[in-house]
Formats: structure tokens, C-alpha cells, sequence
């Protein structure tokens, strides 16, 4: 007996709403779309409109009125200030992307609002991805704090800065699942797992559009890319994808309707092809599933020259083709190509193209206008004298520096050596990433920071010593190449400190997008660079610096203690210092599992059993799903992080072992800090479906709470899991409830904890 649904919606209601519903899980609430339709106003003004204004209100731009330093994409088409004034007057700019500063976007705002016959307003969009001026952990790192609500903290202070800057809309969060930690775009989302991708996805958009879509300092989110683009094969950016309907339905999208529940108007079609029919060309994607399915209202934009690229795809004949194709499968906007404006005039007026269509995506971008309160004010959000006041204030830096602390992820700590005593040790800083202010921010972090305000880790540490010139700091090697004498100098400087601190790993250019890697150690040279150093035999604290899980070998992986530092944003150096010295106890968990090898990539906590799963013992047997050289487990896996106190979890109990059809199971357990400091405590609860008409993952996450407790202290956790918790895709990409046995943990990470099992029942 199963119970068949579409779209995860257990009828009548969406999947999200229900999992958050179920949840004292993570407690958060999401919020139903919002009402978005086109009001009279907008459908006056299409009346009005020619195509080719039409065209215009479909097309985006690269702002190169109010450039920053530089462009993230292969700048193309409109590269002259000048030309792209004059198109906005002429009605052939319905939003402009990537520039910066109150003062000249209203200038652009006036062009088109007093230059234009219809006088629409613009909408000024960027790439602000985790902070503007002021930056925030990378996205991945802040995944490690599990903390959703801190997300939306980050998300907030984000779009109040840069709001302040004169911008609207956010093309973020990236809410891809990646699970493959070669693509360099792991940094930018949320790590490998679904249900912790779909609270942070959520968690974002709330914190990017804030209460009121029209407050001044509200952005619209534009969770992306639309789909699968996490998928990419081996893990090379923009490669294609081949994915079966039930992954795509139960790991990549649901991210996507978590943020369109949470109230998301916009999302972005991705670069790559799904099975054969790229992304910006695919109305199964675009136009079945996002709208039919999911009742989708609001903008599509194309990525970046996505549309065009369907030539290079060999999809489209060629750019009138791929301007066709795109809008037919769906796309409202078209990304920096022009093809748009260029083609659709001829379309329409060939029958290629039926009006309706483009009148259908001209409403939707008038309405988005409409929604954030564009047509009233056409200045909101390009106020010159907001942009000083709400920028890189004193409450926006802390936020920064917490939200750097509790992205720290304490892998080992033997000894322990950590917490670090602030007087009474001589200390070497070594590593490229010791005294560098280059590498804090992260791969998009660059673009419209305010770098003055990076705190490297040497700064950060010295903030905090009792005496400042007890660290001695040497780099010994930059990320990919030696410093004449480097070595030699670093070796000195530890064999004069009592403990080490090796600042390595990946540069901010080693990650992101168009950064995938081959491999995911640290680079070579600065691997040598640690042989050296641990054969001066002092105790060595490692300070990972990375944009994916990274295959830790050889000294770096025995060092006595690691800690993940990922990219912080501006405020890294104080952050790294909070949890070395202690001041904050690391509570990060683990949003990638690090592999044993970069040869398992990709590799995640949640892949399916096979019929030959590998024993346990690892001279067991042979002809089982297992490498010849390691174990296919991880080194660390997903979940997985220490702190300075130990927490003992007991006394799990089900509230019920027969789950009936529609009733609530409640899970519990006992958390205790049994050490001496205070610490928090991210307590996991994962499933697993015993025997199903479709294979199952070993695991899958299906909650977690964090719980911070004082040294002796203890707190009863709860959980409540209900069958829709317990539903896959099955046949015909329907989401099915199956009776029979289900596993349960709860657990500190994806491969320990407390077993249990329970029976779900047939419906009646
Ligand atoms: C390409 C990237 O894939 C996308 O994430 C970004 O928003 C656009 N470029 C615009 O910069």
C-alpha cells in the first residue's frame, strides 16, 4: 500500500511546510508565497508597450555605469557607460547587474525613469553572496554552523548594507547540492545534504527579502542555479548532467522549494544541460515543473549568456534559435547576451514566438517591480546617505566575527592542545595564509568588499595575547610556490616556539566557480612545507583554509589538532583567535564529508546501500563495494565536529515502535555536558528505510538541534518525525509513503549514535 503524491506535497500542503510544521526539529517557520500577481497598473503598461520595450523590460545587463573592480564573467556585449545610458533611455533595459554605489544608480534610475517613454523603473541586481562590503563566512562555512538562524542573521546584515549601495536583488543563495567536492562551487552553498540545504535555503531568502519586500532595505533572493547544476559529472564546472527524475526530485530540488516557500520571486536557470536538454532550454524544468507543479509565479533569468550557450551546447541552430528556445522552455529574462532584445521583435512578428508568451514574462518582471515598490518610488534603495551609515557598522563586524566563530570546525584535538593559553607559550604562526589579507574572503568575497576591513590571522591572534611578541610569524611558502629561504626561516621559528600554527590549504582563487580541481589536497609545496615543520617535532595546530572538504594526508592529517577555518570574510583573523584561545567554544559541524581520498569523490554520507555493501572489518572480504587501497569511508564525515567539552547523549526513547498511518513519532534522548566548559551541542537525528520499492540512502539526515549547555548540565531533546518525513520518489516521479521498518539515530554525526527502529503501519 503506498500513498502517491506529486512534488513531495503530501496534499494540500508542500512538503517544506510540512517538514517545518513537524519540527521542533529546527524550529523554523516558513512563510507561504507571497501574493505576487500583476495588477492593473502593470497591465496598462503592457497595453502600451512596443516589442521592442517588451524585449527591453526582458533583458539584463552588466552595470558598466557604476563597474566595481572588475567583472566575475567573460565580459561581453554592452561594454561602454555611454551606449548603455542611451539603450536605458531608449526602453531597452529592464535590469542592470553588477554595479555599485547609490549615487550613480540613481543617476541611471533618473535616465530611465525621466529618459524613457514608459519610464519604468530598473532593478539593480548583483552577485552579493555571503556580505557585500562588510563579508560573511562563505556560504559553505556558515553551513557548518547548522545553524539556520544565524544564516538569516548574515543574510540581513548582507542586504542592508548593500541596499545601502543602491542594489535590489541578490542573485543568491546558490542552494545546489554538491556532492562532489572537486566542483569549486561547493563554496558557495550548503554542502551535500537536502534537508540541511533546504533550512538554509529558506533561512537566506527570509533574511535577503526581510519582512517587507517593499522596506527600503529588503533584496529580493534568487536561490540558484535552476537545476542540478550541483550535478555537474566528475565535477567539472558546466559539464552536463545526467541524473535519474528521482534524484533530481529528492535531492536537488527540494532546496528550491524550500526558498520559494519561504518566499523567494526569483530564480536562475542554470548552465547546464539535465539529461540531455539544457537547463535555459528546458520546460520540463522551467515551465512543468516550476510552474504546473509547484505554482511557481515569479521571474526566471537566465545565467549568465545561458541562452546564448545553447548554440555552444548544440541545442540551438544559432542565437535567433537560442533566444526562441529559451523563452518557449520558460526563461523571462535574458542574462547579458542581448539575444532578446535582438531576436524577439522578428520572433513575434515570424509567429516563432506567440505574444502571450513574452507578454506572460513582461508581466512577471512589471510585477516584481511592482512587488518591491518600484512603481511608487523608483529611488528606494538609492539614498547616497544610507551608504556610509549602514555599512560596516560595529553590530554588522560582530555579527561577522560570530558568524566566523561558529563556522569553525574543530576536527581533532589530541592532548588537547586546544584551547590555546593566552600568556605562558611562544607561538609560530606559519603557513601562505599566516600574515596574508588576501585569502580571508572567499571566492566572491572580493568583489564588492571593503578589504581594508580584512583581519588576517596574525592581527587576529595578537589582539588577544597578553604579549604580542611571543608569536612569531613566518610563511615559509606561498600557496603554490617557495619563498627563497622560506623553509629555513619557517623551521627556526618553530623550533624557538613551544606549538605551531599551520595556516594552510586553498587559495580564494583555487575555489569557486570555473575552480573545479583534478584533486583536493593541499597544493604540494605547502604539504613539504608541513613535513618540515612536524620534523621539529612541536606539537602543530592545523589551520585548514578551504572552500571544500579537502583530502587531509600524511603530517597534516596526524597533526595533533585541526581545525576547519574554510573562509571567514572580513573578520577571519578575530574569529580563528576567538576558538584558538578559547573564548568561544567550537560547535561547527561538518556540511561535506572529507573524504579518505580524492579518488572516492564524489562521495557523500547519504548514497544508496548496494547488494555487496563492504564489510567492516577492512581485511574482510573481497568482491564488495570497496577500493583495493582504502576504506570508502570518511576521514570525517558529514556531521561530524568536536568542542572543548564532551557532551554524552542517552536514554533514547520512541514514543511509539508502531507508527500509525498519520501519527506523530516522538524521539528523545539526554544531552549532558560532561566536561568543564560550556559548549553547544548539535544533536542529529537521521533515518533510514529498511526495505523499499526503490533503494535507499544508508542515512538520511531528517533533523538536528543544537543545544548549548553549561559544564554538568542536561536537556532533554525531541524530535518529532511523521510519515511525510519517510517519503521518496517512486515510480512516475510521485513521492510515496511505504509501510514497513525504518532505523532511526540519533547521533553526532552521519556514521555514529544511538540505534533504534520503528515500524510505520498501513494507512487504516
Ligand atoms: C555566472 C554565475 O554562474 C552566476 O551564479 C552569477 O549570478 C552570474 N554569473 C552573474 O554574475
Amino acid at each position: 500500500m503506498t500513498l502517491k503524491t506529486k512534488s513531495g506535497a503530501p496534499v494540500g500542503a508542500s512538503r517544506r511546510a510540512f517538514l517545518s510544521g513537524a519540527a521542533g526539529l529546527a524550529g523554523l517557520a516558513v512563510t507561504a508565497p507571497r501574493a505576487f500577481a500583476a495588477s492593473d497598473r502593470v497591465e496598462a503598461l503592457l497595453a502600451q508597450m512596443t516589442i521592442e520595450e517588451k524585449a527591453g523590460q526582458l533583458s539584463c545587463f552588466a552595470d558598466v555605469i557604476r563597474p566595481p573592480i572588475g567583472d566575475m564573467n567573460p565580459l561581453v556585449n554592452i561594454r561602454n557607460a555611454q551606449t548603455l545610458t542611451a539603450e536605458v533611455k531608449a526602453g531597452r533595459v529592464g535590469a542592470l547587474f553588477n554595479g555599485v554605489g547609490a549615487q550613480a544608480a540613481r543617476d541611471t534610475q533618473k535616465a530611465a525613469i525621466e529618459g524613457s517613454r514608459l519610464k519604468i523603473p530598473l532593478l539593480f541586481a548583483a552577485d552579493v553572496i555571503h556580505g557585500f562590503r562588510t563579508v560573511f563566512p562563505i556560504p559553505l562555512a556558515e553551513a557548518a554552523s547548522f545553524d539556520p538562524h544565524l544564516a538569516e542573521r548574515t543574510a540581513r546584515a548582507t542586504a542592508i548594507e548593500a541596499t545601502a549601495s543602491g542594489l535590489h536583488w541578490t542573485f543568491a543563495p546558490m542552494v545546489d547540492v554538491a556532492r562532489d567536492q572537486r566542483w569549486g562551487r561547493v563554496a558557495e552553498g550548503s554542502g551535500e545534504d537536502v534537508f540541511l540545504g533546504e533550512l538554509l535555503a529558506a533561512a537566506r531568502v527570509r533574511g535577503f527579502q526581510g519582512k517587507d519586500l517593499k522596506a527600503d532595505d529588503s533584496m529580493l533572493a534568487t536561490p540558484k542555479h535552476f537545476a542540478a547544476y550541483g550535478a555537474v559529472t566528475a565535477g567539472l564546472e558546466y559539464n552536463s548532467v545526467e541524473l535519474s527524475d528521482a534524484t533530481l526530485r529528492e535531492v536537488h530540488l527540494p532546496p528550491f522549494q524550500a526558498a520559494f516557500a519561504a518566499g523567494a520571486l526569483t530564480t536562475m536557470s542554470a548552465f547546464n544541460d539535465v539529461n540531455g536538454i539544457p537547463a535555459t532550454a528546458n520546460k520540463m524544468l522551467l515551465t512543468d515543473i516550476l510552474r504546473g507543479e509547484w505554482g511557481f509565479k515569479g521571474v526566471v533569468v537566465s545565467d549568465y549568456t545561458a541562452d546564448q550557450e545553447l548554440v555552444a551546447h548544440g541545442f540551438a541552430a544559432d542565437d535567433r534559435d537560442a533566444a526562441r528556445l529559451a523563452i518557449l522552455a520558460g526563461v523571462d529574462m535574458s542574462m547579458q547576451s542581448g539575444l532578446y532584445n535582438r531576436y524577439l521583435p522578428e520572433l513575434v512578428a515570424s509567429g516563432a514566438v506567440p505574444m502571450a508568451v513574452v507578454d506572460a514574462s513582461v508581466r512577471r518582471v512589471l510585477a516584481l517591480k511592482e512587488a518591491i515598490g518600484l512603481f511608487d518610488n523608483p529611488y528606494r534603495s538609492l539614498d547616497p546617505r544610507d551608504e556610509a551609515e549602514r555599512t560596516a557598522t560595529p553590530a554588522i563586524r560582530a555579527l561577522g566575527r560570530e558568524a566566523g566563530a561558529r563556522s569553525i570546525v574543530l576536527l581533532k584535538n589530541d592532548g588537547p592542545l586546544l584551547p590555546l593559553p593566552k600568556v605562558g607559550k611562544r607561538l609560530a604562526l606559519i603557513g601562505p595564509f599566516a600574515d596574508d589579507r588576501d585569502n580571508v574572503l572567499g571566492a566572491w568575497g572580493g568583489f564588492f568588499a571593503d578589504r581594508r576591513l580584512n583581519v588576517d590571522l596574525a592581527t587576529g591572534l595578537r589582539a588577544q595575547m597578553a604579549d604580542p611578541g611571543s608569536l612569531i610569524v613566518e610563511r615559509g611558502c606561498e600557496v603554490e610556490t617557495t619563498i627563497a629561504g622560506g623553509f629555513e626561516r619557517a623551521v627556526a621559528a618553530a623550533q624557538a616556539a613551544d606549538i605551531v600554527l599551520l595556516a594552510i590549504g586553498e587559495s580564494q582563487d583555487m575555489t569557486g566557480e570555473a575552480k573545479s580541481r583534478t584533486d583536493i589536497r593541499i597544493p604540494p609545496v605547502q604539504q613539504r612545507l608541513a613535513e618540515a615543520i612536524a620534523a621539529t617535532g612541536k606539537p602543530v595546530v592545523v589551520l585548514l583554509r578551504h572552500g571544500r572538504a579537502i583530502q587531509l594526508e600524511g603530517v597534516v592529517r596526524d597533526a595533533p589538532a585541526i581545525l576547519a577555518t574554510w573562509f571567514l570574510g572580513s573578520e577571519m583573523g578575530n574569529a580563528v583567535a576567538d576558538v584558538l584561545f578559547g573564548a568561544v567554544n567550537p560547535s561547527g559541524r561538518l556540511p561535506v564529508s572529507f573524504p579518505i581520498d580524492s579518488g572516492q569523490e564524489p562521495f557523500f554520507y547519504n548514497g544508496r546501500t548496494t547488494g555487496r555493501p563492504a564489510p567492516t572489518d577492512p581485511n574482510g572480504q573481497e568482491y564488495k563495494a570497496r577500493w583495493r587501497s582504502i576504506r570508502n569511508d570518511a576521514l570525517y564525515p558529514f556531521g561530524f565536529g568536536l568542542s572543548y567539552t564532551r557532551f554524552d547523549v542517552t536514554d533514547m526513547k520512541l514514543s511509539t515502535a508502531r507508527l500509525a498511518w498519520n501519527e506523530t513519532l516522538h524521539v528523545t534522548a539526554k544531552v549532558r555536558n560532561s566536561g568543564g566548559v560550556h559548549g553547544d551541542h548539535v544533536v542529529q537525528l537521521y533515518i533510514r528505510d529498511r526495505v523499499a520499492s526503490r533503494t535507499r540512502p544508508i542515512r538520511e539526515l531528517k533533523g538536528f538541534q543544537r543545544v548549548s549547555l553549561a559544564p554538568g548540565a542536561e536537556r532533554e531533546v525531541r524530535f518529532e518525525l511523521k510519515r511525510q518525513h519517510l517519503m521518496f520518489v517512486g515510480d512516475n516521479d510521485y513521492w510515496i509513503s511505504e509501510p514497513g521498518v525504518f532505523d532511526v539515530w540519533i547521533a553526532n554525526s552521519s556514521v555514529d549514535g544511538l540505534a533504534a527502529s520503528f515500524e510505520l503501519l498501513p494507512v487504516g
